[in-house]
C-alpha cells in the first residue's frame, strides 16, 4: 500500500505548491513523484560546471506577478533580486528595443516622431486591408501594426516559431500586438518582478523541504514496475496529477498538440557575448528564434570574467516523446480537451492541475496562484471537513 494522504504527480510549481500547503498547513503526508531526475518542472535551473553560471535548462524564466498572495507566498521561500527584464531584437544587422515602442519605431523609420505622430503613422499603415476581416495571421499582423513593422519584427519570427508560413496560420494566433507609444521597454508591467537570489532550484528545494513531504525522482506515474503508479494508487489514495491530461487517459480521445523547443548550449571564451539576457532574431535567414546569455540574469553575482554561457533556442511542433511546451490549441485540440475534461470528472479522487494537466500555458505565478486556489477549494474542505475530492 501507499501510506500517504496525497500523491502528487509532477514536481513543478503547481505540484509543489499543493504539496507544501497540504504538508505544512494540514499536517498531511504527501508523496511527490516526478519522471525527471530533478524537481521543479521547467523552472529548474542548474549551475554550469565549467563556469559556475546559473543556467535555466528549459529556457529563460522570469518571475513577475501582480498577485499579492502569490508574491507573499513566494517570498516565504526565497528573496528576489531587483532584476528587470528587457528584450532586444537583431533585425538585418541592427539592434532594436522590444516590445515595439517609440524607440523601435523612431529607429526603424529613422525619424523623431512624437507619440501622436507615431500613433497616426501606425494607424495609417494598419489600414491597408481597408476594413476587410483578416483571413490569416499575415493579414492580421498587417491589420494590427502595419506592414513595415509587422514584416520586420513579427512575420518571420512567427514563421520560425511555428515552422509554418503565416499566410497558412489562423489569424486567431495573435489577437493583439502591443505597441507602446513611449520609450518604456520594460518587458513586464507587473507590480513585482525579480529573480530568486540564490537561484530557482534553491527556492524549489525549500518548498519541498518538509518532514511530511517525500520526493521520488525518476518515477513515471505510468510505469507499473514502480511501487507507486496509476494502477495501484488511483482509487486508493487521493491524487493530484500535473502531467499531460491526454497521456493520463492513454490518448483515448487523440493527442493534444504542442510546440516544443530545442536548446543548444555553448560556453564561449569571452566575458560578455551580447550585453543582455535575451536577444531575439526575427529574420528568416537565422534558424534560431533567440539567444539567452545567462550571466546577465544575475549582474550582482561575482561570475567568471573570461567565459560566458549562451543558449540558442529553436522552435518546432512537438512529436510524441518531445517535451510539450506551448499548447497549440487548434479547434481539434479544443474538442479533445473537452472530451478529456469529461473523462477527468469521472476519475474519483483525482485532481488535474498545472500547465500539462489542464492544457494551458501557465506562468509560474499563475501556476502558484491556481494551486493555492485548488488547496482552498478542494483540499482544505477534503482534509479539514471530510468532503470528497472530485
Ligand atoms: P511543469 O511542467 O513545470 O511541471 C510538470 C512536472 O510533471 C514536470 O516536472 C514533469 O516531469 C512531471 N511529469 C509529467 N508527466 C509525468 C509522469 N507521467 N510521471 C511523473 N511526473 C510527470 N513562467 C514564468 O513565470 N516566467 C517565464 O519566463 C517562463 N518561461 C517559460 C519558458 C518555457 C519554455 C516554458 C515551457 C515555460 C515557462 N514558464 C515561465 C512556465 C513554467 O516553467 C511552468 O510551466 C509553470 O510554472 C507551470 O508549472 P507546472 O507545475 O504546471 O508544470
Amino acid at each position: 500500500g501507499v501510506d500517504v494522504d496525497l500523491v502528487v504527480v509532477g514536481s513543478g510549481f503547481f505540484g509543489l505548491t499543493v504539496a507544501e500547503r497540504v504538508a505544512a498547513e494540514h499536517g498531511r503526508k504527501v508523496l511527490v513523484i516526478d519522471r525527471r531526475e530533478h524537481i521543479g518542472g521547467n523552472a529548474y535551473s542548474e549551475v554550469d560546471a565549467e563556469t559556475g553560471i546559473e543556467v535555466h535548462r528549459y529556457g529563460a524564466h522570469l518571475f513577475h506577478t501582480s498577485n499579492e498572495r502569490v508574491w507573499e507566498y513566494a517570498n516565504r521561500f526565497t528573496e528576489f533580486t531587483g532584476y528587470v527584464h528587457r528584450v532586444y531584437t537583431t533585425h538585418r544587422g541592427e539592434v532594436f528595443p522590444m516590445p515595439i515602442n517609440l524607440g523601435t519605431i523612431n529607429q526603424f523609420f529613422r525619424s523623431a516622431y512624437t507619440p501622436d505622430q507615431a500613433r497616426a503613422l501606425v494607424r495609417e499603415q494598419a489600414a491597408e486591408l481597408g476594413g476587410r476581416t483578416p483571413e490569416n495571421l499575415d493579414e492580421q499582423g498587417v491589420n494590427l501594426i502595419g506592414r513595415p513593422l509587422y514584416e520586420a519584427f513579427i512575420r518571420d519570427y512567427t514563421a520560425k516559431q511555428w515552422q509554418t508560413d503565416p499566410r497558412e496560420l489562423p489569424a486567431s494566433i495573435i489577437s493583439r500586438l502591443p505597441v507602446r507609444y513611449t520609450y518604456d521597454n520594460r518587458y513586464f508591467n507587473d507590480t513585482h518582478e525579480g529573480l530568486p537570489v540564490d537561484g530557482y532550484t534553491a527556492w524549489i528545494e525549500r518548498m519541498a523541504d518538509h518532514p511530511n513531504i517525500e520526493v521520488r525522482l525518476g518515477t513515471d506515474f505510468f510505469d507499473e514496475s514502480q511501487p507507486v503508479n496509476k494502477a495501484n494508487v488511483v482509487g486508493n489514495v487521493p491524487v493530484l496529477y500535473t502531467g499531460p491530461v491526454d497521456r493520463y487517459f492513454d490518448n483515448a480521445e487523440g493527442d493534444l498538440s504542442w510546440r516544443t523547443l530545442d536548446f543548444e548550449r555553448e560556453v564561449l571564451p569571452v566575458g560578455d557575448f551580447q550585453g543582455t539576457t535575451v536577444m531575439n532574431y526575427p529574420d528568416a535567414d537565422v534558424p534560431y528564434t533567440r539567444i539567452h546569455e545567462f550571466r546577465h540574469f544575475h549582474p550582482e553575482r561575482d561570475y567568471v570574467k573570461d567565459k560566458t554561457v549562451i543558449m540558442r533556442e529553436f522552435s518546432r511542433f512537438a512529436e510524441r516523446g518531445d517535451e510539450p511546451y506551448y499548447p497549440i490549441n487548434t479547434a481539434t485540440d479544443r474538442e479533445r480537451l473537452l472530451a478529456y475534461r469529461e473523462l477527468a470528472k469521472g476519475e474519483k479522487d483525482v485532481l488535474f492541475g498545472g500547465r500539462l494537466g489542464t492544457y494551458q500555458y501557465l506562468d509560474m505565478h499563475m501556476a502558484i496562484g491556481a494551486a493555492l486556489s485548488m488547496v482552498d477549494n478542494k483540499l482544505t474542505p477534503h482534509f479539514e471537513g471530510g468532503a470528497g475530492l472530485a
